[in-house]
């Protein structure tokens, strides 16, 4: 729900905008339940099919999702309550996500459009609550974490009600309404004091941290060099950035000083009114996510054995992704529905290829 101004630190981050936990059912809604205990809801999604038509001819439909948080377990929702659903991201490259230098980050920032190409880009900033200050978000669909560790413990925690040395509650994300929940047994008492102490917060941190990058494939076809150029005269790279060079890492080798292919800014941008969720994260409006990375985004089939994208999975091709596209980048889609079939089989066999 709309938080309020005076609620913690984020008085120290210019344009934070707070929200608090729903005082019922807390930051996250689960549809799961460990037994004898209640789900917290059912996520009803009804989908409305709008053609969109491309030159050519071709008709491609969007799903238009409605949500609704159906079989509330534990009574009504804060009428102020604001629902944000979201699949899980893919976890590749992490590590080298993390090692940009924030300052290249901030200097792609252009929060006032001053260049006048219609791409502003807003570096999310938000409270760490391992080092205790502002920190550049970097991880999350709207960039809300700052570091690989505090994701983990966050999902440990929100996600799974495992208490970490970042997020202490036994409970996890029940509030003290659920009392069932907030009286089960837990691991507070163990010798380790956390359901995961530091080591195995810090052991699955590292998993993170490396899993790798897929090869390309295919990438010097003519059909897919021809996509790479659309990509770059549509407008795609001024937020899906190509490359950065990586920090270089005394104790981090593997992530040392690389040049890497990310295809993402790591800003905020705003998408429109059809990717809206409306419900903001640390800077983040309700319009706005962080810019996707493309890498290995060809291999969502064979790895996750789906075609579904976005933050809330509502595309279910490559191209339907990109007829999303809005806000900020309205031209860029608008260029992929005029120009030659061709082209567009390209620039898609092209994303296939990273
Ligand atoms: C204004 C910035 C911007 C521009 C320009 C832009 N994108 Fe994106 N792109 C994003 C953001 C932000 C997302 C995440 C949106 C979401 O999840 O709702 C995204 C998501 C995507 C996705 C889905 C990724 C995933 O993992 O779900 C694809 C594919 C994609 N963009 C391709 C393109 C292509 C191709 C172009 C050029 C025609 C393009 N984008 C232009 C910002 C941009």
């Amino acid at each position: 729900i709309p938080g309020n101004e005076d609620a913690g630190n984020i008085k120290e981050i210019e344009g934070y905008l707070a929200t608090l936990a729903e005082p019922t059912y807390g930051t996250q809604m689960q549809d799961f339940a460990v037994s004898g205990h209640s789900a917290e809801y059912r996520l009803q999604i009804d989908y409305t099919e709008v053609p969109v038509t491309l030159s050519g001819g071709q008709v491609v439909s969007l799903r238009h999702p409605t949500y609704t948080a159906a079989d509330l377990g534990y009574g009504p929702l804060h009428p102020d309550a604001m629902l944000s659903p979201r699949v899980t991201p893919q976890m590749i490259g992490l590590g080298l996500l993390e090692a940009i230098p924030a300052a290249d980050i901030l200097a792609l920032a252009d929060p006032n459009d001053a260049d006048s190409d219609g791409i502003s880009g807003r570096a999310n900033i938000v409270w760490s609550q391992e080092y205790n200050m502002p920190m550049l978000g970097r991880f999350g669909l709207k960039a809300g974490m700052p570091t690989i560790r505090e994701q983990s413990a966050g999902a440990f925690a929100g996600d799974i009600g495992i208490s970490n040395p970042i997020f202490g509650d036994p409970f996890g994300d029940c509030s003290t309404i659920q009392d069932a929940c907030v009286n089960a047994p837990h691991g507070a008492g163990d010798v380790r004091g956390f359901e995961i102490d530091a080591e195995g917060l810090d052991l699955v941190t590292f998993y993170s941290r490396n899993l790798a990058v897929p090869a390309r494939r295919d990438a010097d076809t003519p059909e897919v060099l021809r996509g790479k150029q659309v990509f770059h005269e549509t407008g795609c790279a001024d937020c899906h950035q190509p490359s950065f060079v990586t920090h270089r890492l005394k104790d981090q080798p593997e992530q040392s000083f690389q040049l890497i292919w990310p295809y993402t800014d790591m800003l905020l941008h705003d998408m429109g009114e059809g990717l809206a969720d409306h419900r903001p994260e640390a800077r983040a409006t309700g319009t706005e996510w962080r810019t996707a990375p493309l890498w290995g985004i060809g291999m969502t089939e064979t790895v996750s054995g789906h075609t579904q994208f976005l933050h809330d999975g509502r595309a279910r091709s490559l191209l339907e992704a990109v007829l999303w596209h809005g806000g900020e980048a309205e031209p860029a889609k608008n260029r992929v529905i005029d120009m030659p079939p061709a082209d567009r089989d390209a620039l898609i066999h092209y994303l296939e290829s990273l």
